[in-house]
């Protein structure tokens, strides 16, 4: 019989202000990516809508007493109507693909996991714990976009079975392609979850 060693992740579910100042400090471990979100820019997008900012906590593994963020997650709604012109266009840019009309739509906006950690299912505990968040919250759908040459986000988001809903050819360069990907949220969605996890509402 084959044995599985349990792990259990280990999740913080931040309140606004606290929260964009984790995503501030845990971007800074993101080298590849050169435009980095502050925590005004963070507070000022989250601000007034429904939203979710979650962090994956593990201990550093030359010093395990040290625990540390590892992997992070953030989404909110997308209000119909809506104001903020980047949603706008992302709006306009997936009115064919996505309904919005009387439907909760959730937009991933921005996550990663640190390089020393990837492989290890922090992101697929941090995306389940998000889809059940969004259906508590009677969210509909999870929308994302990526770039055809973010490969591994990519490879990631068809594991965690989201479907390429739009492909936006980018003429010049074929890897700087948009790729928006959806996942629509039924309850059956929570039976695919199989990340043991704990939650901790922050502040505590
Ligand atoms: C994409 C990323 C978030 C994945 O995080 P992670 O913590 O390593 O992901 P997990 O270990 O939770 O893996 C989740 C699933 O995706 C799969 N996966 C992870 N990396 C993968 C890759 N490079 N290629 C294919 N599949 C991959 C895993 O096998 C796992 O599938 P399973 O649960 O069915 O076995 C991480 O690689 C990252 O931060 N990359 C840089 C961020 C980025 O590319 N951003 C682009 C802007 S959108």
């Amino acid at each position: 019989m084959p044995f599985f060693l349990a792990v259990e992740y280990h999740i913080k579910h931040y309140d606004l202000e606290q929260g964009a100042l984790e995503i501030q400090y845990i971007e800074e471990y993101f080298g590849e990516f050169p435009r980095k979100k502050t925590a005004t820019e963070i507070v000022r997008r989250l601000e007034g809508r429904a939203h979710i900012i979650l962090l994956a906590t593990a201990p550093l593994p030359d010093d395990p007493g040290s625990v540390v963020p590892v992997s992070f997650k953030v989404a909110h709604e997308i209000k119909h109507p809506e104001t903020e012109p980047k949603l706008v266009d992302l709006m306009h840019r997936l009115h064919e693909y996505v309904h919005f009309d009387g439907r909760r739509v959730l937009y991933t906006w921005i996550g990663g996991t640190r390089r020393d950690w990837r492989g290890q299912g922090f992101f697929r505990a941090l995306t389940e714990q998000q889809e059940l968040w969004a259906i508590e919250q009677g969210f509909d759908e999870i929308v994302v976009k990526t770039k055809n040459k973010f490969y591994d986000m990519r490879g990631t988001l068809d594991h965690l079975r989201f479907e390429v809903v739009k492909y936006e050819r980018n003429a010049l360069d074929n890897a700087e392609s948009k790729v928006y990907l959806s996942k629509k949220l039924v309850p059956e969605t929570i039976s695919t979850h199989r990340s043991a996890k704990t939650v901790v509402q922050m502040p505590v």
